[in-house]
């Protein structure tokens, strides 16, 4: 799953999950996502960062350099623990073309319920990997 050659340059997306600290509450979200859209607005990035009891799942994609030096911020960062990575690699096109960093929340749409309606396995790691991207790009629409 996580064992691919990481590109280099051109196009590239990396899709994690991770688990919020203790007490995170609503202020520091919001702080999170507006330091994600500055820095991604800045940096060429744009993505999808959804939060369901206590989870992070977040698809981050653009010119791998520039995302990789973001990853390696996200991966170092207090806030969250257990980063997983669920899928990484080369991407052909954009998903979030016009999301510097699209957020949601169950009020949104649940991850769980949608995975529950979907009688969808989550214990193969790629076939969960697959429909969490689902998920995110379906949100999103
Ligand atoms: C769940 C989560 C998602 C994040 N997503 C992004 C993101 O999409 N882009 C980004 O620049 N920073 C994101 N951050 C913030 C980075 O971890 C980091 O704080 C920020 O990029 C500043 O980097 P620096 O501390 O290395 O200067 C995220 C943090 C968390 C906890």
């Amino acid at each position: 799953m996580t064992n691919e050659i990481l590109p280099r340059d051109g196009l590239a997306f990396f899709l994690y999950r991770s688990m919020a600290v203790p007490g995170l509450g609503e202020s520091d979200l919001a702080e999170i996502v507006a330091v994600a859209r500055a820095r991604n607005q800045a940096t060429g990035l744009t993505g999808c960062l959804h939060y369901e009891d206590g989870l992070f799942f977040q698809w981050l994609e653009g010119p791998a350099p520039d995302l990789w030096r973001v990853v390696d911020s996200i991966r170092r960062d207090p806030r969250h623990r257990e980063l997983t990575v669920l899928e990484q690699g080369p991407l052909a096109g954009r998903r979030f073309q016009s999301w510097r960093m699209r957020f949601s929340d169950r009020d949104h749409a649940s991850l769980m319920d949608w995975f529950a309606g979907k009688g969808v396995s989550t214990v193969d790691p790629s076939v969960y990997a697959g429909n969490v991207a689902s998920f995110l790009v379906r949100a999103a629409g």
